[in-house]
């Protein structure tokens, strides 16, 4: 074990946070807490609440209700300088006429630090990022992530007690995205400082993130570890949002999933009673297609299907099949090459569908009930 007790302590927490903009609910009841060391990325569609919730983090916006608390200490009104909140944004907002020292150094110089102090901050700042052969440069004169880590550096100077991140890849093309991100994620890891990275990226929120909080309209629907959100989707919306996901309506009978003749015995825990209604979900790489006189006991059986279409699409094969049901729901199914190549698909071919992973969710169709939710 390398974590020490120290990891788990709280770095920030956020309680009970509400914010109406006019007559519009922007965020409602929004809690969550950030340990020492540990990166939280807010993933959410555009216009969920993602920036609000930074800038009242920050204090560049008052909460409605509820609570912010760094390191213990309730800051929710207090100003924004006097906060130890480090915020980047998407553009960086570096200064174009200052060299790299100018700009890590344009805090500390604001705020009439000595001189001598502003240089040691900021050479050591320049060696942690790495930044070493740039510090006589303009902005202008460095690559993407050579600027990134100028605007963390930058944000560092104020020594922050968390650094909140608002989509600082938003307009870049996926290439740099995926490098940068990994850059990143290997200085937050040494740097240690608690951060709250945003994003409407599924792919992003899962590779920066020690925990993923995900955010629709104004509500937290779920937060836990990058593999539990993708795994063990609380909601459909969570489900959707993040990768694709094939849902089939039933009923709970006793510890099985019923619809039609299909059963599914349930292992997971699940909060739902019998005879509810829910949804089966399951995601296109948890299925396995295979001849129907070829069964194995590794996974359970769906049903059988007949597969109409089939589609390369480059490091996998992606499947339509109709289920064997009275509405001939279609699901879709994605195959690693190596399946493929073992086992090739024709269309109209008839195949038995095993499920390696799958989740029951209580079926909420009205807004009213979701509300009502108990939580
Ligand atoms: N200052 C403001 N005045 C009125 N409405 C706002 C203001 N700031 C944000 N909103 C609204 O609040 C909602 C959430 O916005 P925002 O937090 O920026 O979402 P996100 O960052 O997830 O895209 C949006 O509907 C937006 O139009
Ligand atoms: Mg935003």
């Amino acid at each position: 074990m390398t974590e020490s007790t120290e990891n788990n302590q709280i770095a920030v927490k956020v309680e009970g946070i509400s914010k109406k903009f006019g007559a519009a609910v922007v965020l409602e009841n929004i809690n969550f807490e950030v340990k020492e060391g540990e990166t939280i990325v807010l993933l959410g569609a555009s216009g969920s609440g993602k920036t609000t919730i930074l800038r009242i983090l920050a204090g560049l916006e008052t909460p409605d209700s509820g609570r912010v608390i760094l390191h213990g200490k309730d800051v929710t009104n207090l100003p924004a300088r006097m906060r130890g909140v480090g915020v980047i944004f998407q553009s960086y907002a570096l200064f174009p006429k200052m060299t790299v020292e100018q700009n890590i150094g344009y805090g500390l110089r604001l705020r009439g630090k000595p001189k001598t102090e502003i240089k040691e901050i900021t050479n050591g700042l320049i060696e942690l990022t790495g930044l070493e052969e740039h510090r006589k440069k303009h902005p202008s004169q460095l690559s993407g992530g050579q600027q990134q880590r100028v605007a963390i550096a930058r944000a560092l100077a104020y020594n922050p007690e968390v650094l909140l991140f608002d989509e600082p890849f938003g307009a870049l093309d996926a290439q740099i995205r995926t490098r940068l991100r990994r850059e990143i994620r290997a200085l937050l890891k040494e740097i240690k400082v608690p951060s709250i990275f945003i994003t409407h990226d599924q792919e992003e929120a899962l590779e920066l993130g020690d925990r993923i909080a995900v955010l629709n309209q104004g509500r937290l629907e779920q937060i836990g570890t990058p593999f539990d959100v993708y795994n063990k989707p609380a909601t459909e919306y969570v489900a959707t949002f993040l990768g694709a996901a094939n849902l089939l309506l039933g009923i709970i009978n006793g510890q099985n999933f019923e619809a039609e003749d299909i059963f599914l015995k349930i292992e997971d825990d699940i909060n739902v009673r019998d005879g509810q209604s829910v949804k089966l979900v399951f995601r296109p790489e948890d299925v396995f297609l295979r001849k129907p006189e070829n069964l194995t006991q590794n996974y359970q059986q769906l049903t059988d299907g007949f597969v109409e279409e089939v589609n390369f699409v480059g490091a996998f094969e992606r499947v339509v099949v109709r289920l064997n049901i009275s509405n001939r729901q279609p699901i879709i199914v994605t195959r690693p090459k190596t399946e493929t190549t073992a086992f090739p698909l024709e269309i109209g071919q008839r195949v038995t569908i095993g499920l390696v992973r799958f989740r029951i969710l209580p079926n909420y169709t009205l807004a009213s009930e979701r509300a009502s939710r108990v939580v």
